[in-house]
């Protein structure tokens, strides 16, 4: 009998000490112990070696340590019947950040323009980039032999000497007229394209945000307080425009609209070719021909037309001094632009 209880203390630590990590471990301890040829089987078999009195009391020590080699082997069931790895897993880590896309300031800059145009009206239309003649050119009052033309080199399509990559918005400004009866009021944000060497201040492509408002008695102070309206809602009420007379083809009377320099604060710098401001968009009354091109009576209706350049106004909203940048790809710049205001 003491012999016998001893042997079950020997038994136990060793249960203790076992590891059932793996179920490869766990199945050679339930052969060991509780199998039909076990350890818990040969002790109950011993019983017959114990003396009458003794038997129940060895007994009840006999149950409990089979319930306790049981427990042993059924806690070790269900960690390893988890996946493996659950053991391993730390849920206190924090996660994995996902990496987020963002904006291209181009993008941000078009949007904001769209969304503040849309509080006053201006839905969004848009035009092909490939243009022909006559939508580009042409029907806005400009001519083969027109001098205006210079300024706008861009860039013809070998098949057809008539196509060309569009050099401004103003064509889809045609587009729609030529479709659409008044009153017309639209914004047409795009990329246009022009022959010039690419540097820090010109690029072969660009964006541009085209407006057009035609209807009964539409005036220039019409046009110049919804530019003022803009600027304010892009830069913030404290900055400070003004219209210089100018010359387009297509409007008349034109003007060109100038904000102070915000790079500089009005101190001078080279993006302000140290003048204190900053030309950032080509307007005017839309010119009586170019309605009568497009069938709309210059007797019953007037209208106003501006066309806006979207890197300048991000170079004033963002600093950003060189208009590569706006094209390389390069991440670091991109990721530094989460929202326009
Ligand atoms: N299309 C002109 C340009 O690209 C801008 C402009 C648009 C001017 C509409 C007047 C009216 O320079």
């Amino acid at each position: 009998m003491e012999e016998l209880l001893e042997k079950l203390e020997t038994y136990r630590r060793e249960i203790r000490e076992t590891e059932l990590t793996n179920p490869d471990a766990a199945e050679s301890y339930r052969i060991r112990f509780l199998g039909t040829k076990g350890i818990v089987k040969n002790l109950f078999h011993e019983m017959k070696t114990v003396p009458a009195e003794k038997k129940k009391e060895f007994g009840q020590i006999l149950n409990e340590f089979k319930l306790f080699a049981e427990s042993k082997y059924e806690e070790a069931k269900s960690i390893n019947h988890q996946p493996s790895t659950i053991n391993q897993i730390d849920w206190s880590l924090p996660g994995d950040p996902i990496p987020l896309g963002t904006r291209h300031p181009i993008s941000l800059v078009r949007n904001r323009i769209v969304e503040i145009f849309g509080r006053l009206g201006f839905s969004v239309a848009e035009g092909p980039e490939i243009e022909d003649d006559w939508h580009n050119f042409t029907g806005l009052n400009m001519p083969a032999d027109h001098p205006a033309r210079d300024m706008q080199d861009t860039f013809y399509i070998h098949q057809n000497p008539d196509w060309l990559l569009r050099t401004h918005t103003s064509s889809v400004q045609a587009r729609v007229m030529e479709k659409q009866k008044p009153p017309i009021r639209i914004i047409c944000p795009g990329r246009v394209y022009r022959n010039e060497t690419v540097s820090a201040r010109a690029h072969c492509f660009f964006h541009q945000t085209e407006g057009l408002y035609i209807d009964e008695n539409v005036s220039f102070a019409d046009l110049k307080q919804t530019l003022y309206f803009f600027v304010q809602e892009m830069f913030g009420k404290s900055v400070k425009p003004r219209f210089r007379p100018s010359y387009f083809p297509f409007t008349e009377p034109s003007a060109e609209m100038d904000i102070n320099c915000l790079i500089c604060g009005g101190a001078g710098c080279n993006v302000c070719k140290h003048t204190g401001w900053v030309e950032i968009l080509g307007s005017g009354m839309v010119h009586p021909k170019m309605l009568q091109n497009f069938h709309i009576d210059p007797n019953k209706y007037t209208g106003f037309a501006f066309g806006m350049g979207v890197e300048r106004i991000c170079q004033l909203k963002y600093r950003i001094n060189d208009l590569r940048l706006y094209s390389q790809n390069d991440l670091r710049f991109l990721r530094q632009f989460v929202a326009a205001d």
